[in-house]
């Protein structure tokens, strides 16, 4: 069923984010077992084709109980991975968290900013929401440079798998 709130594809200047469909299970499967990813960002144990389509399938089902989740991110009508919105126990509280990974061939073009920047958008002015937060390990420093961009504030610092993970807010 298609979303309520019209969000099913979204687009901005360079890029188009639609809902996840199964067929994107060969590129999610590609971007997410990259060794190119550093493992304080995606430790080496979670990079299996397995891991890829389960997160596949919970984003699907993520769209079908809430309206709306990631979008899958179309460059030139190719799959280059997800950027959006999904409910999250961040910092063991219940949050709207903002998370984002892309294929590696295409990082530092301001890619994940432009995708999240329109989903900060949709969840502000669309959904009506409050609050979002995005959270990745300290080290992660591009993660932590698009938050920055995108206007978020470091509220929090918090263990998470055994690693310091820092915790960003923007309200509405
Ligand atoms: C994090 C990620 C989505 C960023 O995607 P992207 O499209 O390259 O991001 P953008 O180009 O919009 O912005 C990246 C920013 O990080 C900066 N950056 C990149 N590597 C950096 C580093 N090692 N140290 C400091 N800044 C860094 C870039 O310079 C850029 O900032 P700028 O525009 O001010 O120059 C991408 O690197 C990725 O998918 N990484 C693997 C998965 C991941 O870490 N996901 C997040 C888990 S929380």
């Amino acid at each position: 069923m298609p979303s309520d709130f019209g969000i099913d594809r979204i687009a901005t200047a360079r890029l188009v984010g639609r809902r996840p469909e199964p067929n994107d299970a060969a590129a999610f499967a590609r971007i997410l077992t990259d060794a190119r990813v550093a493992e304080e960002a995606w430790p080496e144990h979670l990079r299996t084709a397995d891991r890829a389509r389960e997160m596949l399938k919970d984003m699907i089902a993520h769209w079908e109980r809430w309206g709306f989740g990631p979008w899958t991110v179309l460059l030139d009508g190719e799959v280059i991975g997800y950027d959006g919105l999904r409910h999250a126990d961040v910092a063991g509280r219940p949050a709207i968290e903002l998370m984002w990974f892309l294929d590696a061939d295409h990082w530092g073009q301001g890619y994940a900013t432009e995708m999240a920047r329109e989903a900060l958008r949709v969840a502000f002015e669309v959904l009506e929401l409050d609050r979002v937060v995005a959270e990745t390990v300290d080290v992660n420093h591009a993660s932590r440079a698009v938050m920055e961009k995108l206007g978020m504030a470091h509220v929090d610092t918090v263990m998470h798998a055994g690693l310091p993970h820092v915790v960003y807010a923007l309200r509405r």
